[in-house]
């Protein structure tokens, strides 16, 4: 049984870790274990207890409180739940009320015994074979007076252990998935978005550690499942031992919860792992493609028409760029930016999503027709969160956009943004985008979003109207749930400016990820490598431009987008013969692997700039891919050495290039010495005999 009631609580059990809650003396609910999972349930420690620490500090900040609310006692540490009661009252004292559990999920519902009208459900559900734990909670107002909610966090994670280090991305535009990594000390450290959105500032992603490496350690990692305002917070308490929240953001967050109304908190997803970062990434990819809405189809290679045309798209010009992509082995042809009414620059059209008539006088289907014709599917740019002041829909609509009454609207990119909260732009926004792709025969779409909020206003809120932050998340899932159901063959991109919302959330409406706008591959090597600790191959959307053609190989920079879904976004018309025919070449190499690569594990075999290395092996252990790269290095520089992974030991493997077969043991405890210039990258071939 993966899920064990027991004297002392409960026992979670996944495939090798275990999580174990259950109560203090005062009826309490605490954390008990998190890490490997042990034989048997005695063997896990009882319920701490604690009585506090002299007359300043309460029980709390000794106990490991599941899910603490504001406050019981005398409380200075980070809660899960604030609210403020209909009189007033902000003191919250939670007693468990009821339990239920199946064979995956865990259920305690727990209630104020002196505000009864308050349910707060907590949620454990065990991802059981890959290790993962995902939690949520749903708070229930169940009387007839609202309740405000300042604070709902999803989850507060316990690691047992001192003197971590705190690992997470930070970026901005152009410079996504930075690897950043630090000893937490005493206090609060938070990572959060302010922006309406996930952004590219931070990702909803930690992982904890004392001295792990890609290949082994003790390692708690997890992210939050949610594409608005979110935190984590990382508190070292003066007592030892860190404790993590994961959450929608408080900033600036109120929320009304109405008689019979619930609140269900976004999901947060944690881990444990002993084998270092790359299993903890091989969990949380493995975790995910379980639940991704096109699971294990592989995805087409796409022409994009953005750093070709930008906002110069026409029938005609659009067909040429069709043609050479079909040529060069290209599935889906995706025209970005600039084919709608009025768009010729950023400063006009965004919310009239109909074609440009100057542009397209017989409307999209002559080109549709055209790339079909080709044997490529076609796909659409869209940005319907967003609108010019320059456009139809803004000189009828001006109350729809995100906005305070006596403030000035201050424009991103000459464009503000449309309140997602409101019921009326949701169902403009699905009338408009259902025409469209019921007009046409649209097989993927892009959605783009760029910029973030400002003057976070919104007037005639039906409740509090800092229910924004929640309320446009859930706007813009409903507008995508309800188009993906009416089209369900449909594949769609994340964009947010590149990778500005990049997230689990956002993975339940869209098939894959725009990382970043910068395509220039030496730098895409390592930010790549960052995004695979979040996000499987099969999300990654990666294209093959001009960046880096001045001084990079056609082959080094097509190996660097094959590392994920393969694109093209370059002005193919303009390169020879020769780099067509080379392109359709290295074209077909990717279509052959990219089972492998898409559906694969992942493995960071070597980081360290100018060698890179990342290894892809299917699940039978049978076939994979490996590919390195070396950036610039002065000479002499020692060659790359390479230790696969993932192998099985006794079997023997062949890897391309190499005349010798050995066992996986070998290539693994020993490796390959890849000798490489400047600039130069190879895919080798891995194969079981
Ligand atoms: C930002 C995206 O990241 C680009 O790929 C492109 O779609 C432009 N927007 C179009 O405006």
């Amino acid at each position: 049984m993966p899920i064990i009631a027991h004297t002392d609580g409960w026992i979670l059990q996944t495939q090798t870790t275990a999580y174990a809650l259950g109560f203090d003396s005062d009826g309490r609910l605490v954390n008990r274990w998190w890490g490997v999972r042990l034989p048997y349930p005695e063997d896990y420690p009882a319920p701490p207890d604690s009585d506090g620490y002299a007359s300043f500090n309460g029980p709390a900040h000794l106990l490991p409180e599941e899910y603490p609310a504001y406050a019981d006692g005398l409380n200075y540490t980070e809660p899960c739940l604030k609210l403020t009661y209909p009189d007033e009252v902000r003191a919250v004292i939670l007693k468990l009320e009821d339990s239920t559990h199946s064979d995956d999920t865990l259920i305690l519902t727990l209630t104020d015994p002196a505000y009864p009208a308050l349910h707060v459900m907590l949620y454990y559900t065990l991802h059981a074979q890959t290790d993962i734990i995902a939690r949520r909670a749903v708070i229930t107002n169940t009387g007839n007076v609202p309740i405000t909610l300042e604070r709902v966090w999803s989850a507060l994670w316990y690691i047992p252990q001192d003197g971590l280090n705190f690992r997470h991305f930070t970026g901005r535009w152009n410079d996504e998935f930075i690897l950043r990594e630090e000893t937490l000390t005493h206090g609060v450290k938070t990572i959060e978005s302010r922006r309406l959105t996930t952004s590219h500032h931070h990702n909803p992603y930690f992982a904890l550690h004392r001295d792990a490496t890609e290949d082994s350690g003790d390692v708690w990692f997890g992210l939050l499942a949610w594409s608005g305002n979110w935190s984590i917070r990382a508190e070292v308490t003066d007592f030892g031992g860190v404790r993590l929240g994961v959450g929608v953001n408080d900033w600036d967050f109120a929320y009304q919860l109405n008689a019979g109304e619930s609140f269900r908190t976004p999901t947060a997803y944690a881990g444990y792992t002993q084998g270092g970062f790359s299993a903890a990434s091989r969990n949380l990819h493995a975790c995910l493609r379980g639940t991704l809405p096109h699971a294990g189809q592989p995805r087409k290679v796409l022409f994009n028409s953005w750093e070709v045309s930008e906002f110069d798209v026409n029938e005609a010009s659009q067909k040429g760029f069709a043609q050479a992509a079909a040529a060069i082995g290209c599935e889906l042809f995706v025209m970005d930016d600039g084919w709608f009414n009025g768009r010729d620059s950023d400063s006009a059209g965004l919310g009239d999503w109909w074609p440009d008539a100057r542009k397209f006088p017989d409307g999209l289907t002559p080109l549709v027709t055209h790339v079909n014709a080709l044997g490529m599917d076609f796909g659409l740019w869209i940005e319907p969160e967003m609108v010019n002041p320059a456009s139809d829909l803004y000189r009828k609509h001006p109350d729809w956009v995100i906005h305070h009454p006596n403030r000035p609207r201050t424009q991103a990119r000459n464009q503000l943004i449309l309140n997602l909260a409101r019921t009326d732009v949701q169902e403009y926004l699905i009338t408009a985008l259902d025409k469209l792709l019921t007009q046409h025969n649209i097989a993927f779409i892009k959605w783009d979003m760029n910029r973030n909020v400002s003057e976070a206003g919104w007037p005639d809120a039906p409740g509090h109207p800092r229910e924004l932050w929640v309320r446009y998340v859930d706007g813009l899932y409903h507008v995508w749930g309800t188009l993906r159901q009416r089209h369900p063959g449909v594949l769609w991109q994340s964009c947010s400016g590149g990778g500005g919302r990049a997230d689990w959330g956002i993975l339940r409406y869209a098939d894959q990820i725009w990382l970043s706008d910068n395509t220039d591959p030496t730098r895409r090597l390592p930010m790549q490598a960052n995004f695979s600790h979040v996000f499987p191959p099969e999300t990654l959307e990666s294209w093959v431009t001009d960046m880096g053609a001045d001084y990079l190989p056609l082959a080094f920079r097509y190996h660097v987008s094959m590392c994920g879904v393969l694109g093209v976004g370059a002005d193919i018309t303009r390169w020879s013969d020769k780099q067509r025919d080379q392109a359709r070449q290295l074209t077909e190499a990717y279509k052959a692997v990219r089972d492998v690569i898409q559906f694969g594990d992942v493995f960071r075999l070597v980081q360290t700039d100018p060698y890179y290395a990342m290894q892809y092996l299917d699940a039978t252990a049978e076939n994979g891919v490996l590919f390195v790269f070396r950036t610039y290095a002065p000479e002499p520089t020692a060659p790359m050495r390479v230790r696969l992974r993932g192998l099985q030991p006794d079997r023997l493997y062949r890897v391309e290039d190499h005349a010798v077969v050995r066992s996986g043991a070998a290539w693994m405890a020993d490796g390959l010495t890849v000798v490489l210039g400047n600039f130069e990258s190879r895919l080798l071939k891995l194969t079981a005999t």
